[in-house]
C-alpha cells in the first residue's frame, strides 16, 4: 500500500493507552545490551563484542539463523536466579509502560540446562518476577516452555521430564529456534505427552517455514495458538478454515522485518490477514533484538498499513480472546478494552 493511501492520523496516543495482552514474547529476547554487559561482568562471561554499541550495531539479520546464532551467545550470561529475575523485571517494567495487562511469555529450558544451568534456577527467577509484577504492577502473566525444534524430540522429552516438578508454574509448551527443514512432525510424540499431561500448546510456523507447516501444527501437534503463521495467507484454503476456527496468530512485525520474513513494513501482510478474517495479534517477539517492545511493534504496522482505531480495536481484543485466562479475566478485560476504546471516539 502506498503511503498516500494510508491512514495517516496519529494513532500512537491511541495506542500507548490501549489495554493489551502481549503474547509472543521470549523472554531470553528481552536482554537488552546493557543488562547483557552488566550479567557478564557479575558473572565472569566472556562477550565477543566490545561495547554495547558494537552488540546494537551488529544486530543485522539477513534470515533467522543469523538471529538466532547471536540469541544462543546473549543468553550465555544468565547464569543465577538473581540474573532470572532481573531479566523478566526489568520485562514487566517495560511492558507495564506500553499498557500490557497480561503477558505470556516464552523460555528457552534447553538453552540454559545445555550449559550447566539447573531448570530450577531459572523457573525460581522467572516465577519471583511474575508474582512480584502481578502484585506491584497488576500484570498477570503465563509462562511458556519451548523446545528448540533444531535438536532432537529425545532431548525436548527429557526436557518435558525436567519440567514435571514445575508443571504448575507452566501453562504451555512451544517449538522455536530454526524452522526450515524442522517440521512440527518432528515433535508428534512429545506433544501428545505433553498434551496428556494438560499443557496448552504452541508452535512457532509459518515464520520462514511454509503454510504445510501451519497445517501441521493444528493437526498434528493440536495447537491451540500459532505463533507468526505470515505464511498462512499463501494457502487460501488453510486461511480459509482457520480464519473460521478462530485460530489466533501471534504476528510479530519487528521481528519479521528484522529477519527478512517481509521486505518492508509497508509489505507486512498483517492488514491482509485482518481482511481474511484471521485473529491476528501483535507483539515483540525478542524486543531488545528487532528494535522495540509492544507498542513500538503496534505503532510501526498501524503507521505503514494505515490501520484503523477499529482495526486496532480487533487486534487488542484478540490478545485476549486468545490468551489463557479464564472467562472472567477475559471479559473484565475486554469491558475495559471498550470502555478506552468509546472514551477515545
Ligand atoms: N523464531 C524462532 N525462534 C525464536 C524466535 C523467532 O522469532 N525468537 C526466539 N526464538
Ligand atoms: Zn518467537
Amino acid at each position: 500500500m502506498r503511503v498516500a493511501e494510508v491512514n495517516q492520523e496519529d494513532l500512537k496516543p491511541f495506542i500507548a493507552g490501549l489495554p493489551k495482552a502481549e503474547l509472543h514474547m521470549h523472554i531470553e529476547g528481552s536482554l537488552e545490551p546493557e543488562m547483557m554487559f552488566a550479567l557478564a561482568e557479575r558473572n565472569g562471561v566472556d562477550l565477543s563484542f566490545k561495547s554495547v554499541e558494537e552488540t546494537r550495531a551488529a544486530y543485522n539479520f539477513g534470515c533467522l539463523q543469523e538471529f538466532l546464532d547471536l540469541f544462543f551467545q546473549g543468553m550465555a550470561v544468565l547464569c543465577s536466579e538473581q540474573d532470572f529475575y532481573d531479566l523478566t523485571w526489568a520485562y514487566f517494567k517495560r511492558a507495564h509502560a506500553d499498557n500490557v495487562r497480561h503477558a505470556e511469555k516464552f523460555f528457552d529450558p534447553q538453552g540454559h540446562t545445555c550449559r550447566g544451568i539447573d531448570f530450577e534456577t531459572v523457573l525460581r527467577g522467572i516465577q519471583q518476577a511474575r508474582a512480584d509484577a502481578e502484585r506491584e504492577l497488576g500484570i498477570t502473566s503465563e509462562l511458556i516452555m519451548c523446545f528448540w525444534r533444531h535438536l532432537s524430540e529425545e532431548d525436548a522429552c527429557k526436557t518435558l521430564e525436567l519440567a514435571k516438578p514445575f508443571r504448575e508454574g507452566i501453562v504451555g509448551i512451544g517449538l522455536d529456534a530454526a524452522e526450515q527443514d524442522n517440521p512440527p512432525r518432528k515433535f508428534a510424540s512429545v506433544y501428545k505427552q505433553a498434551r496428556e499431561q494438560g499443557y496448552r500448546l504452541l508452535a512457532h510456523a509459518g515464520e520462514e517455514g511454509p503454510a504445510s507447516y501451519v497445517e501441521e501444527a493444528i493437526d498434528l501437534l493440536k495447537v491451540d495458538r500459532i505463533d507468526h503463521g505470515n505464511a498462512t495467507l499463501d494457502d487460501p484454503e488453510l486461511t480459509r478454515r482457520i480464519a473460521g476456527e478462530g485460530t489466533v496468530l501471534t504476528v510479530c512485525p519487528l521481528s519479521n522485518v528484522k529477519l527478512a520474513v517481509v521486505d518492508e513494513m509497508h509489505r507486512h501482510p498483517l492488514k491482509t490477514m485482518l481482511e481474511h478474517g484471521l485473529a491476528v495479534t501483535v507483539n515483540s517477539d525478542d524486543p531488545a533484538y528487532f528494535g522495540g517492545y509492544v507498542n513500538d511493534n503496534y505503532v510501526a504496522v498501524q503507521q505503514a498499513l494505515g490501520l484503523t482505531v477499529d482495526e486496532l480495536h480487533r487486534i487488542a481484543r484478540n490478545s485476549f480472546n486468545g490468551a489463557f485466562l479464564d472467562e472472567y479475566a477475559k471479559a473484565a478485560h475486554l469491558d475495559e478494552l471498550d470502555a478506552y476504546v468509546a472514551t477515545y471516539r
